[in-house]
């Protein structure tokens, strides 16, 4: 594995994201002793701090947004003495030779972390490397969203990549780096149980959920020109499918999971045009109530109309041996009844019952990945109720529970850009998303899109608080299956 950086350059550092996760992770790393001893982490943004001031703005930023029981007060000081900054407008050369100078030496290797506007990437990367800050002891993380469809993503992807070969390319999705997602590897390779199993021949068909209850939280610049599909779907929802999907890795490593991961993505069957009003399910919310509150429709939000989806629900194929014939349904939203994201593995009924039919219905294994916000393994399986049975053995589903919480209870729960940003500053890829990987994700949705074009498709409204349009129920019941809930 690469060494460590001495450096670390956050681009964007007081936007949003700096301010409730990066700037919370990097501390959470510094209290945890995990940052390589001398770490700076200097800061680059537009507004005019000078080096004090943006310890007060960091401050200012873990006030907010760290846990209580998170605060301590000289962690907290000696994390501030790690942080600098230079103001820097990156749109244009000037200033690069400045933030370098601030830097200073830099053979002690230099992360960075590029969380701007997709606009700013071209310049930024032309201003790093006419600063002398691209050379090969540099890496660059690239925070989403990188391009909106194939040919954006491609261009982005050309223009990093003229500078940053893809070895020192770290692509973003924050999915990776939480800890029940890397869970999944662990449940499927740790254990001899689950792999036999794990195929068209046991599992009828397979679930991802990714649930919301937030609206647009203010993104509406962002969130209006992508909508769900690109948002959630594109990354997230496909990166944890492809988790599900692949074929076990020959190594714990980035080329062996991501040579693994592409498989899947590339053997997604295409969605065309045809097949889009029939796979594939779009909503916006309207008014409504979510958790007891009454919340306004995504177009008053918005302050104008808007054909962008919130909700997308869709029947997913992959055409390999593995899973031919299972299918995946994939839905997320904005403004649904409960936030949480899930898996769920539906196994296939028994082949043949012994038992009466007054012992009750026999009901398929179910498994239950909960991601978050609790973190579970639920297995449901059917158990005799206790009893002398004259009549007939009674049988009921029950739940074969791991509550990961329970069983790693003193472990703290990190938040997923802790993971991203040491293995950046490591020289980690494993948790990033490889060129490949991304291009075979955006040219599965790209089809979607069109299709949605050509067939004039506009997302249907659903009430806040309800789980997305009802035609999102009949594209599973068609199939004579029910979204697990
Ligand atoms: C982001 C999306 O990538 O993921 C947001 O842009 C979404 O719209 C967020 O809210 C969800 O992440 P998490 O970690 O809260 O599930």
């Amino acid at each position: 594995m690469a060494s460590p950086a001495g450096k670390l350059l956050l681009f964007g550092a007081t936007g949003d994201l700096a301010q409730r996760m990066l700037i919370p992770s990097l501390y959470g790393l510094h209290a945890d002793g995990l940052l390589p001893e001398g770490l700076t982490i200097t800061g680059t943004a537009r507004s005019d701090h000078d080096d004090a001031g943006y310890r007060e703005f960091a401050r200012a930023a873990l006030d907010e947004h760290l846990p209580t029981d998170r605060k301590d007060a000289a962690a907290i000081e000696t994390f501030l003495t790690r942080l600098h900054y230079q103001p820097l407008d990156a749109s244009t050369l000037e200033g690069f030779d400045e933030l370098a100078e601030k830097l200073g030496d830099i053979s002690g290797g230099l992360a960075i972390f590029l969380s701007t506007a997709p606009s700013l990437f071209g310049p930024t990367i032309k201003g790093l490397e006419s600063a002398g800050l691209a050379g090969p002891n540099v890496r660059i993380g690239l925070e989403k969203p990188l391009g909106h469809d194939l040919p954006s993503s491609r261009e982005i992807n050309d223009i990093v990549a003229e500078v940053f070969p893809e070895d020192r390319t770290f692509r973003i999705d924050h999915y990776l780096g939480k800890e029940t997602v890397q869970n999944i590897m662990a449940l499927r390779f740790g254990n001899a149980l689950f792999e036999p199993v794990w195929n068209a021949q046991a599992i009828e068909h397979v679930q991802i959920t990714i649930s919301e209850t937030v609206g647009l939280e203010g993104r509406a610049d962002y969130y209006d020109g992508s909508g769900a599909l690109r948002d959630m779907v594109q990354n997230h929802v496909l990166q944890l499918l492809a988790l599900i999907a692949m074929e076990p890795p020959a190594k714990i490593d980035g080329t062996s999971i991501r040579d693994e991961k592409v498989k899947v993505l590339r053997s997604l069957r295409p969605i065309t045009s045809e097949l889009a009003p029939q796979m594939t399910v779009t909503g916006q919310y309207g008014s409504g109530a979510v958790g007891g509150k009454p919340v306004g429709a995504y177009d008053e939000e918005l302050g104008r109309p808007s054909d962008t989806e919130t909700f997308v629900a869709l029947k997913a194929n992959i055409d390999n041996w593995r899973w031919q014939g299972v299918p995946f349904y994939l839905r997320t939203g904005k403004r649904l009844p409960e936030r949480y994201s899930e898996i769920v593995i539906q196994f296939k009924p028994v082949p043949h019952s012994i038992f009466s039919e007054r012992g009750g219905i026999l009901q398929p294994n179910t498994l239950v990945i909960r991601l978050q916000p609790e973190e579970y393994v639920r297995l449901l399986v059917m158990a005799k109720e206790p009893g002398l049975d004259r009549e007939g053995v009674r049988l009921r589903e029950v739940p074969l529970d791991l509550s990961l919480t329970t069983a790693f209870a003193g472990a703290r729960r990190r938040i997923a850009y802790e993971r991203l940003l040491l293995d950046l500053i490591e020289g980690d890829p494993t948790l990033f998303v490889r060129r490949d990987e991304v291009e075979a994700q955006w040219g599965w949705i790209d089809q979607i899109r069109a299709g949605w074009k050509a067939n004039n498709m506009t997302p249907k409204k659903y009430t806040s608080g309800s789980w997305g349009p009802s035609t999102s129920i009949a594209l599973t019941e068609r199939d004579g299956v029910t979204w697990y809930e």
